[in-house]
């Protein structure tokens, strides 16, 4: 179904709408991101908007696509821009529920529409020449409210975990910038110094399926 189709609330459309143009003439990610942190919390904090797409959606109506396959399974793709400028994304998070920490293809600039939501930012101190190994420090901790916003750089200059460490359920959005073609992210296991590929669900299907004609005609 395309976007248009599903009949996408016109504050996402307008808010998306708004930044292609904004987006198109600007190359540097620090002033993309700059914009985005200007105009999200707009969305963030329009608490009737998320209400009447959610009922919507529990009713099996509106333009939440949850049959859409996503890297992550508690994503939603709202929009994408039709030059792959960037991509507006719904996460929804249970009480508890974190990240891998993990790296990106891309800028981004995420933030919640309620209080609670925690990121840790990372940086990687080896010198990535050992194969699977990584080592991870700490280096930053916020809990954002409700329209606050944090933001992320490709590879590894944007390493987090984000998560909800509240009792409640909360929903972010995040922005991310056009996608270098790396087709995967990293994730890290920081308590055993390891790093390992988390692919879309469609890669990890060609994936595995070239490593299972590898075994077979091995024999
Ligand atoms: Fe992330």
């Amino acid at each position: 179904m395309t976007q248009s189709s599903r009949n996408i609330p016109s504050e996402i459309l307008e808010f998306c709408e708004r930044s292609s143009v904004a987006l198109k003439d600007l190359k540097d990610p620090r002033a993309c991101i700059e914009y985005v942190k200007k105009e999200l919390p707009g969305l963030l904090c329009n608490r009737g908007l998320f209400i009447d797409i959610i009922k919507d959606s529990l009713r099996g109506e509106g333009f939440l696509d949850v049959q859409r396959p996503t890297t992550f399974d508690n994503e939603l793709v709202l929009y994408i821009d039709k030059d792959r400028l960037f991509s507006l994304r719904m996460y929804l998070w249970g009480p508890g529920e974190f990240t891998t920490p993990h790296d990106h293809n891309s800028w981004g600039v995420i933030g919640p529409a309620s209080d609670g939501y925690e990121v840790i930012n990372y940086q990687r101190e080896d010198d990535e020449s050992r194969e699977a190994y990584a080592r991870l420090v700490e280096v930053e901790r916020v809990i954002l409210r409700q329209g606050e916003t944090a933001h992320t750089f490709p590879l590894k200059a944007g390493i987090h975990k984000t998560g909800n460490p509240t009792e409640e359920t909360l929903i972010t959005l995040n922005l991310y910038g056009k996608s270098l073609p790396r087709g995967y992210i990293n994730g890290f296991d920081i308590e055993n110094n390891r790093v390992f590929r988390i692919l879309s669900p469609r890669r990890k299907k060609e994936y595995l399926l070239s490593k299972a004609l590898e075994t077979l005609e091995k024999m």
